[in-house]
């Protein structure tokens, strides 16, 4: 299993970290697995006498998928089934980095106006994002109504990740004692994107694509550097970003000036 080997590597590389690492199971898309890894985390923290420090929410599917259901249970469903599992662990000041995409922020960018809004409301709720899924699920192949509804053409993924930054927003109101943001790790080479370099006939790294370790840059700064504010996306070099259209890394930071 790859988290059994994760463990082996790290505590090779550091005896000293072999009895802090353990391997929870966890499928986000079941309610039942959500609940059995909180109560194992929860059972862990007991025993080491200590609170969970923080959540990163980084599963993640579907890149180049047309199935809305399957992407939506995973990217956005998944999060919230986490959240609301794992939150209550977690003591003040704790974090929360739900791994997001700059496909979120590009997919806002070419919804209507109306829906723009809609994605960086502050005031909305996890019912309004329900409402949203629920209505583009009913209708998951239909895509004139996909576009009548003002979310541009049919695009699960970015869907997904815009869906995860709004609530991330919701999510910051409603805790003010934590500490919870969203980033894109930037264009990683992963079993997520491989695919489109076999399928375009180019390797990982002329389509751009960096290697693994640079996608952690942002997920890092938010879980333990001093992030300036709660509910916040960040791009892949950890500077806050909008929401609503496509930061590239190294230009100015969103809020700046
Ligand atoms: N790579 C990029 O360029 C890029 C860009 C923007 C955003 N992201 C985001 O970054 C995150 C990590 O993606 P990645 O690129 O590292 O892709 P990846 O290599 O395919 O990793 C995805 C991870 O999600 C896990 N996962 C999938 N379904 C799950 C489920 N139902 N329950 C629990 N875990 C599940 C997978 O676990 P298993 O290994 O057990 O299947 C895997 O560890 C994702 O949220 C992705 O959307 C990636």
């Amino acid at each position: 299993m790859r988290g059994d080997a994760a463990i082996e590597a790290l505590a090779k590389e550091s005896p000293g970290w072999a009895d802090r690492l353990h391997r929870v199971n966890i499928d986000v898309t079941d309610p039942l697995s959500v609940t059995a890894a909180k109560d194992a985390v929860s059972t862990l923290c007991r025993a080491r006498r200590c609170p969970l420090y923080g959540i990163v929410n980084n599963a993640g599917v579907g890149l180049a998928s047309d199935d809305m259901e399957a992407v939506l249970d995973v990217n956005t469903l998944g999060v919230k089934r986490v959240c609301d599992a794992f939150i209550p662990l977690l003591p003040d000041s704790g974090r929360v980095v739900n791994v997001s995409s700059a496909s979120g922020p590009v997919f806002v960018s070419q919804c209507t106006p109306q829906q723009q809004l809609f994605f960086q409301d502050s005031c909305a709720t996890w019912n309004d994002i329900q409402r949203l899924l629920d209505d583009v699920q009913l209708h998951a192949g239909d895509a004139g109504y996909f576009r009548a509804l003002g979310l541009g053409e049919p695009n699960p993924y970015g869907l997904s990740k815009a869906c995860v930054n709004l609530y991330t927003l919701v999510l910051a109101r409603e805790h003010p004692r934590l500490c919870i943001n969203a980033c894109t790790p930037g264009y990683i080479e992963t079993d997520l994107t491989r695919p489109q370099a076999a399928q375009r006939g180019a390797t990982p790294a002329e389509l751009g694509m960096k290697a693994p370790q640079c996608g952690t840059v942002a997920t890092l700064f938010l879980l333990m550097g001093a992030p300036s504010g709660s509910g916040h996306y960040y791009g892949s070099d950890a500077k806050r970003s909008p929401m609503d259209r496509y930061r590239a890394p190294g230009s100015p930071e969103f809020g700046s000036s």
